[in-house]
């Protein structure tokens, strides 16, 4: 089927491409994209949002696609896949500003997210070399969702790295592992802890990499919040222990709600929004960087911009050789501008003598996997 042409040639696209678009995030993520994403520009802005969507399976893209344009927002969506007669994914990729990926496939109970590394590896690899070959790598922003995360941004910034049209691009410093949802997991966990006392969710760093012990909460941000917050006390008499192995292992929660039919899908697609809107705001110049942002990016990069002073010391300190890991950033239309180094500093004990070692030790096997595959 081909796809719906729009009279929108005349005006300024903002275009975001979402690979693997017909599955369980792919979907709720560009349900919330075509319903949210238009009141994020300007008022006055000439600009128009347009959501290229694409998927390995036809029926499903093609209905997916449909069905959101009928929803009432000025966001074109066209449908893309293989043999499509229309340029496949080569015009899904076309002139993206933003790639976000959720396709591949997800965990049963039993499985951890490295078993899923097998079938993604190939995928990402795939889609890599078609966002080499379709993308201007120079201004493209590409965010990886598919699992396992800590593996597989490092088969992605290496594949695009390596591709010949990388030359001069830094395209290192503009793709990103999605590790938010740890994030959100946080925040929730704590204020149900708290029983919901307070409206104003906390938010909740989240350091290291997305999977089992590499995933770093760093509850003891509470600490510092005024005594009155309710907050603090959450960190008493192991508290923290089991809210730290809860974030940790809340993706295992959700794989066994769901009983052989998937993982997380909805609480992603929300986290996956909640970055593209921040993406979408600094595409559209209504910020001009996303500042505090935790996500997965290779820190082997000096991203072509001023290095905050001491950060090589804490890196060298702290994270010590480890390529990749979930930091906060701040992010501009260039990408990464600076890493956030200086939260190393302010981890408690617990944060850096238990969690953190652990967290390297598996990265860094994690890390050294994905590599091994390009
Ligand atoms: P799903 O099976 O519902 O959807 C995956 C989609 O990818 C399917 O529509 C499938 O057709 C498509 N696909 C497969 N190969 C493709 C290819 N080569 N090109 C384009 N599309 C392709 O799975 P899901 O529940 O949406 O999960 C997707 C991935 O996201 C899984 O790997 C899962 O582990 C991961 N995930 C990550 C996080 C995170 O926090 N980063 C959270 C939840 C899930
Ligand atoms: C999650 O954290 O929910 C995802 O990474 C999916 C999974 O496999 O747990």
């Amino acid at each position: 089927m081909p796809a719906v042409s729009y009279d929108v040639q005349q005006r300024d696209i903002l275009k975001i491409a979402v690979l693997g678009a017909a599955g369980g995030i792919g979907q709720s993520l560009s349900l919330l994209l075509k319903s949210n994403a238009s009141f994020l520009l300007p008022r006055d802005s000439s600009r128009h949002i347009s959501l290229a969507l694409y998927d390995v399976n036809k029926d499903a893209i093609v209905g997916t696609a449909a069905d959101l344009s009928h929803i009432d927002t000025p966001i074109t969506t066209t449908p893309h896949y293989p043999n499509d007669g229309n340029g496949g994914i080569a015009r899904c990729l076309q002139d993206a500003d933003m790639v976000i990926i959720p396709a591949g496939v997800p965990r049963k109970p039993g499985m951890s997210r490295d078993d899923l590394i097998g079938v993604n590896a190939k995928i990402i690899k795939s889609l890599g070399n078609d966002i080499a070959e379709y993308c201007d790598l120079s201004k493209v922003h590409v965010l990886v969702i598919s699992n396992p995360v800590n593996s597989l941004v490092p088969l992605m910034v290496s594949t695009l790295a390596n591709s010949p049209h990388s030359a001069n691009t830094n395209i290192e410093a503009r793709v990103y592992g999605i590790t938010h949802l740890d994030l959100v997991r946080a925040s929730t966990f704590v204020q149900q802890l708290n029983s919901f006392k307070s409206n104003n969710a906390p938010d909740i760093p989240v350091i290291g990499g997305h999977s089992g012990d590499t995933i770093i909460p760093v509850f003891s941000v509470l600490n510092h919040r005024a005594s009155n917050s309710g907050y603090a006390n959450l960190l008493d008499n192991g508290v923290r222990q089991k809210l730290v192995h809860r974030v940790q292992y809340g993706g295992d929660e959700i794989v066994q709600a769901k009983n052989g039919n998937g993982s997380a899908t909805l609480s992603m697609a929300y986290a996956g929004f909640k970055i593209a809107a921040q993406f979408i705001d600094l595409l559209v110049g209504n910020i001009r960087t996303i500042e505090n942002i935790c996500m997965y990016v290779p820190l082997t990069n000096r991203y072509n911009t001023e290095i905050a002073p001491g950060s090589d010391e804490l890196r060298s300190k702290y994270i010590n050789g480890t390529l990749y890991f979930s930091i906060p950033l701040s992010i501009g239309i260039n990408g990464i501008e600076r890493v956030h180094y200086e939260i190393m500093e302010h981890l408690d004990s617990y944060e850096r003598e238990t969690l953190l070692p652990i967290c390297l030790e598996t990265l860094k096997g994690n890390i050294d996997k994905g590599l091994s595959l390009v």
